[in-house]
C-alpha cells in the first residue's frame, strides 16, 4: 500500500481546530498564528512534502490540503473575531462610569462655581448708589489719546502737574501719543463731547474702568486699578452741589458711622479741587499702617469744573456749570470691608477671596 504524505491529514486538521479552540486570547492567538496556518504550521509542512508525489496524485492532495487549509484559517479568523469583541467588552466594561461613584463624589466634593470679585462687586455697588441718585452709567475707552487723557483735561505737554500720573505709553503713532487711561477722567471729556453733538446737556452721569500707571504696588495702590468718575454739566451748579453728593454718597455707601472730609487740593481740571477723604475703616480713625497713622483715607479727587475744559469741548462756560469726581474703586472695596492691604485684591489666595461671595 502506498502511504501519501496527507495520511493523517484529517487527525491533524482535528488537532489544528482544537487547538483554535482552546486560545482564550488575543495574545495568545497571535503567538500561535505561525504554528496553525503560518510558515510554521504543519500545513506549510505537507504542502512542502508534495513536492515529491506525481503529478497526478500532487493535484490531488493539494486540493485536498487547500481545502483543510480553508477550513483551519476560517476557524482561526471567526475565533479572533470572538476574541476582539470580547476585549472590547472587557474595554468598555473598565472605562464605564460607575454612577454610584459621581453620586458619592457630588456630595463628598462640592464643585466651585466661583463667584464675582470684589472688585466687580463693589463698582456694581457703586453704580447702584449713584444710579439711586439720578446718575446714568457711562463708559469710555481704556486706550487714550494724550489729548483727552491730559490735554483736554487742561494739562498741556510737560506740565510739571503730569509727574501725579505715572503713565504707560502704548507703541503707537508719534511717541508718546497715545497712553494707557493712567485715570477715568478722560470719560469726562467724551460725555461732553457727545452731549454737545448731539445737544443732549445737561449731564449727569457715572463711568466706572480701569486705570493703569506706572506704580508700585503697596497697601494702597495697585497698577492696575479701576476708578468710578463722576460728571455733573448742568446750570447753577456750585460747590454746595458737590459736597452735598459727596455726603450723600459716603452715608449710602459706608453706612452713618463714617465721616467724609473735602481737603483743598489741586488738579489742572477742576478749579476749586478738593481730595475726597473718610474715617479710616480699618482704625475707625485711630491711626494705623493703612492711613499712615492719620485717621483718614483720601478715595479721590474733586472739584468744579475748570472754564478751561468747558471750552476746550466747547461748552459755553457762562450758561452752564458743573462738578466731577473720581474715586478708586479698589479703595472703596477696601474700606468697607476693612482690607489692610490692597494687594490681597490680586494675589489669588482662593481663602481671602472667597471671603467675599
Ligand atoms: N483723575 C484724578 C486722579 O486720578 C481724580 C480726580 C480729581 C477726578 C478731581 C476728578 C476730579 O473728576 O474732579 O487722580
Amino acid at each position: 500500500m502506498s502511504t501519501s504524505p496527507l495520511d493523517n491529514l484529517a487527525a491533524q486538521k482535528a488537532e489544528l481546530l482544537e487547538k483554535v479552540t482552546s486560545l482564550s486570547t488575543l495574545d495568545e492567538l497571535k503567538e500561535a498564528e505561525p504554528f496553525i496556518t503560518g510558515k510554521r504550521s504543519i500545513l506549510s509542512a505537507l504542502q512542502k512534502s508534495l513536492g515529491q508525489l506525481e503529478a497526478v496524485a500532487r493535484a490531488d492532495a493539494g486540493a485536498l490540503l487547500q481545502e483543510a487549509r480553508r477550513e483551519v484559517e476560517a476557524a482561526l479568523e471567526a475565533r479572533r473575531s470572538i476574541l476582539s469583541s470580547q476585549a472590547r467588552a472587557v474595554a468598555l466594561e473598565s472605562d464605564r462610569l460607575d454612577l454610584g461613584d459621581v453620586v458619592v463624589s457630588a456630595v463628598t466634593v462640592p464643585v466651585s462655581v466661583g463667584h464675582p470679585g470684589l472688585v466687580g462687586s463693589t463698582q456694581r455697588e457703586l453704580e447702584d448708589v449713584f444710579v439711586g441718585m439720578g446718575f446714568v452709567v457711562a463708559e469710555g475707552p481704556e486706550v487714550e489719546t494724550d489729548w483727552y487723557n491730559f490735554e483736554a483735561l487742561n494739562i498741556p505737554p510737560a506740565h510739571p502737574s503730569r509727574g501725579m500720573w505715572d503713565t504707560f505709553y502704548v507703541e503707537l503713532g508719534e511717541p508718546e501719543t497715545v497712553v494707557l487711561r493712567t485715570h477715568t477722567s478722560p470719560t469726562q471729556i467724551h460725555l461732553m463731547e457727545n452731549a454737545v453733538a448731539n445737544n443732549s446737556l445737561p449731564i449727569h452721569a457715572v463711568a466706572p474702568g480701569t486705570c493703569y500707571r506706572r506704580d508700585t504696588p503697596d497697601a494702597r495702590h495697585l497698577a492696575t486699578f479701576h476708578q468710578i468718575e463722576g460728571l455733573i454739566v448742568d446750570r447753577n451748579i456750585t460747590f454746595a452741589d458737590l459736597a452735598g453728593v459727596i455726603e450723600t454718597f459716603t452715608h449710602a455707601y459706608f453706612g452713618p458711622d463714617i465721616e467724609s472730609r473735602l481737603r483743598p487740593a489741586f488738579f489742572p481740571f477742576t478749579e476749586p479741587s478738593a481730595e475726597f477723604e473718610i474715617t479710616c475703616t480699618i482704625c475707625r480713625g485711630e491711626g494705623c499702617r493703612t492711613c499712615s497713622n492719620t485717621g483718614w483715607i483720601e478715595l479721590g479727587g474733586c472739584g468744579m469744573l475748570d472754564p478751561a475744559v468747558l471750552s476746550a469741548v466747547g461748552i459755553d462756560g457762562d450758561e452752564w456749570s458743573g462738578f466731577a469726581f473720581g474715586f478708586g474703586i479698589e479703595r472703596c472695596g477696601q474700606m468697607r470691608h476693612q482690607i489692610a492691604d490692597m494687594r490681597a485684591l490680586i494675589e489669588n489666595d482662593t481663602r481671602f477671596l472667597g471671603q467675599f461671595s
